[in-house]
């Protein structure tokens, strides 16, 4: 990293979740247990989505794309977070500082455009059925996902451009278990005005523009649906309010953020938490549970597990008898 003279701060302190030695260990076995679950229960969507030829369709390509985001959202600063539980001093490096900085808003955008590319995904095979084939083709899928890392990537380096220059003389505190870069910003020993201001700028363009496509596509899709048969609206409608029960716990958290971004309450703490952890473990729970298709895809999962084990199981018995 380049940086001026100026800056003397080669670490940052973090402050954690909270200061209480009991709740720090409770938080410890209770965030464990989530992370694991984020990583098991995305990957699961992902094997179901490959394995499963039934699934080997945009909107399962589009879906298992969103676990994999969510298993990196997961992993950025969460099992750091884990781990400093158990620690006295938790600190991190400048640099490491500026790469958890980086990838929350790589994660964050990207998954942002991806929401937008499943809702585009909805609107063509809901109210352009006849050419769904043609214009979701596993090329255009595949330019779709490209996309949105390339708009997450921009998203970010945008944020950094504004924030590497500053430089910190001291005050090194973050009060959070990341590098929340509106309070990372705060530290720094010049006026931050303009810096504060085009983060909200940018964070705010990237997300009002996705959220404003999402509500736009989907109150096409619904009046759409509104008009077809009751039949065709009652099999849509359920895979619908997955994707926009998703979209509103996304959003909704987000709007806080960024309606008062430079506060000093600890609801931005509780925020970054659903963030990096409950979304990602609720984004699986919703689209599988809802999904019968995907449940199908799981259950056959498992029975080939259980079958693999059990023939690897008699092979092994043979060979034990045949010794
Ligand atoms: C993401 O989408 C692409 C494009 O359709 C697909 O080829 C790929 O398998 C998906 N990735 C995952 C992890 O499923």
């Amino acid at each position: 990293m380049d940086r001026t003279n100026a800056s003397v701060v080669t670490e940052f302190v973090l402050l954690g979740l909270t200061s209480s030695r009991e709740l720090q260990l409770t938080f410890f076995v209770i965030f464990s247990a989530f992370y694991l679950a984020i990583v098991l229960g995305n990957f699961l969507v992902i094997l179901a989505v490959a394995s499963d030829p039934h699934l080997h369709l945009p909107m399962y390509f589009l879906l298992a794309n969103l676990s994999f985001i969510d298993v990196c959202q997961a992993s950025f600063a969460t099992p750091k977070m884990i781990a400093d539980f158990l620690l006295e001093h938790k600190t991190i490096s400048y640099n490491g500082c500026i790469s958890q900085i980086f990838f929350i808003h790589l994660f964050t955008g990207g998954e942002m455009v991806l929401l937008v590319a499943m809702a585009y995904d909805r609107y063509v095979a809901i109210c352009r059925p006849l050419r769904y084939v043609t214009i979701m083709s596993r090329q255009f899928c595949t330019i779709l996902v490209l996309t949105s890392w390339a708009a997450g990537f921009v998203h970010t380096l945008s944020q950094l451009s504004f924030t590497v220059h500053l430089s910190f003389c001291g005050p090194n505190v973050v009060d959070s278990f990341f590098c929340d870069l509106p309070r990372v910003t705060q530290l720094a020993c010049v006026d931050t005005y303009v810096t504060e201001l085009l983060i909200v700028a940018n964070s705010g363009l990237i997300s009002l523009s996705s959220f404003l496509f999402l509500l736009t596509s989907y109150a096409v899709i619904l009046a759409t649906l509104w008009l077809k048969s009751s039949a065709a609206m009652a099999k849509a409608l359920s895979t619908l309010a997955a994707h926009i029960t998703v979209v509103i716990l996304f959003f909704g958290p987000c709007v806080f953020i960024y309606i008062w971004p430079f506060n000093t309450y600890s609801v931005d703490k509780v925020l970054a938490v659903f963030y990096t952890v409950a979304n990602p473990i609720l984004n699986p729970v919703i689209y599988t549970l809802r999904n019968k298709d995907m449940k199908a895809a799981l259950r056959h999962l498992r029975t080939r597990c259980l079958w693999t084990r059990m023939v690897a199981g008699t092979s092994q018995v043979t060979r034990i008898i045949s010794y």
